[in-house]
């Protein structure tokens, strides 16, 4: 599919964005887990969460869809089934890393794999600390890519040292944890998104966290709960920065998650000079949301990079367009985890803003923008990969002549509606 973004007059309008990614993930997972039932509003009907869905439905799990919401029957710590066939997890890292992390712990056979993106994504990060736990886990390349192999059961405790900070580490591992007797603990170089903690927690897993260290205790009794999920902040953010650097715009982003783990960009975006408000905050199931406003301002380049990285990792792309639209130079670096992405995202970043006219210069960690060229309209790839397809159509609303964003159809990952979104607050 493609699609053609033409430069807007301005932006007006409120927004709600879908229901958070890594949320959805996670209460279905935990909800499999769970005695008991749980329900989930506003469940995000992406493809990366329907894949969870289908691998946990794969492990013998009842999962019934109703409108916007997901019923999980919970089949208990030790419920889950072997599964008959290969499970599937489609583009989604999410859900082969974390799910591993289950399988880890199971005392059967599993085959997991995916796409042709995701047999390409790293996966020894997690097979190394879950082979340490006890489990056998084969895989492509010498142990590098899936298809995973698992043969799990009889899991040890552990403490490990990340090399990464990455929640998707960190979450197979404390995942994994639950089958193990007694504390396991991860300690990351830089903390990432804490979702899995205060998802257990809500479940009633006894974790405790500080700073960069957590620890789960194995064996929990884990209820079936409600949850409801707030707005993705990482979708809430192509809005918000098209109304940043749209003249004129003023936007308000309804309900959006504002975990102090996932807001980076909104920091970035502020220091920028962006005019951001947070209205009505509360919080729902252990996660902090709010009303998000943001008016079209001037906007002056940064620098991004240190233990901040894995709080905005996955709007560096879109945070990209905001510094090629602001005056003066940002410098992105400590982010090379992005090159491990649904694609190369500091390649495709350099290749779509350089053939929109932006000054950008490649880094092995990141990018430098020289910005306050006024972007030219061109003909995008999206790379297979959602957040790149968003991040070209927001960089078209502000540059001369159409945009053209090929192979768009990825925005289903996580966004399937953006596009209508977009044209329902597009001034012309
Ligand atoms: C996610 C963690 C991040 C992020 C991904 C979702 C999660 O990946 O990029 O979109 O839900 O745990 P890493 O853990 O690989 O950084």
């Amino acid at each position: 599919m493609e699609v053609t973004i033409k430069p807007v007059r301005t932006l007006r309008g409120e927004v709600q964005v879908p229901g958070d990614k890594s949320i959805s993930h996670r209460a279905v997972m935990l909800g499999a887990l769970a005695d008991g039932e749980t329900k989930i509003e506003n469940f995000l009907f992406g493809a990366d969460c329907l894949s969870t869905i289908r691998v946990m439905r794969g492990l013998g799990v009842r999962i019934t869809t109703v409108g916007k919401r997901v019923v999980v029957q919970g089949r208990g710590l030790e419920g889950l089934q072997e599964p008959d066939n290969v499970l599937d997890a489609g583009n989604s890292g999410t859900t082969m890393r974390l799910v591993a992390g289950i399988l880890a712990g199971n005392p059967f056979f599993s085959v997991l794999t995916g796409d042709g993106s995701l047999r390409r994504r790293p996966m020894k990060r997690v097979i190394r600390p879950l082979t340490d736990m006890g489990a056998q886990i084969a895989a492509r390349a010498g142990g590098a890519y899936a298809p995973l192999a698992i043969k799990g059961g009889g899991l040890r405790a552990v403490e490990y040292t990340s090399p990464v900070g990455s929640a998707q580490v960190k979450s197979a591992i404390l995942l994994a944890g639950l089958f193990a007797d007694g504390p396991t603990t991860v300690i990351e170089p830089a903390q990432s998104r804490d979702h899995t903690e205060r998802m257990l927690r809500y479940f009633g897993a006894r974790v405790e966290a500080a700073g960069t260290r957590v620890t789960v205790w194995g064996k929990p009794d884990l209820r079936g709960q409600k949850i409801t999920v707030p707005g993705d902040i990482s979708s809430a953010m192509f809005f918000l920065v098209a109304g940043a650097t749209v003249p004129g715009a003023d936007l308000v982003v309804h309900n959006v998650g504002v975990n102090p783990t996932r807001t980076g960009a909104l920091d970035v975006l502020t220091q920028m000079g962006a005019e951001i408000e947070l209205l009505n905050p509360k919080e729902i199931n252990g996660e902090p949301v709010a009303d998000i406003r943001v008016r079209g301002s001037r906007l002056t380049g940064t620098e991004i990079g240190g233990s901040i990285i894995p709080y905005l990792i996955d709007e560096l792309p879109v945070l990209a367009v905001a510094a090629a639209v602001a005056e003066g130079e940002t410098v992105v670096q400590d982010a090379a985890e992005l090159r491990h992405k649904e694609t190369d995202r500091i390649a495709a970043v350099v290749q779509v803003l350089r053939s929109m006219n932006a000054d950008i210069e490649e880094r092995p960690d990141g990018f430098i923008i020289r910005g306050g060229r006024r972007l030219r309209g061109a003909v995008c790839d999206s790379f297979g990969d959602h957040r790149m397809a968003m991040s070209a159509a927001v960089a078209g609303l502000t540059a001369y002549g159409e945009t053209t964003v090929k192979g768009a159809e990825c925005v289903k990952i996580s966004y399937p509606n953006f596009f209508d979104t977009l044209n329902s607050i597009s001034v012309s």
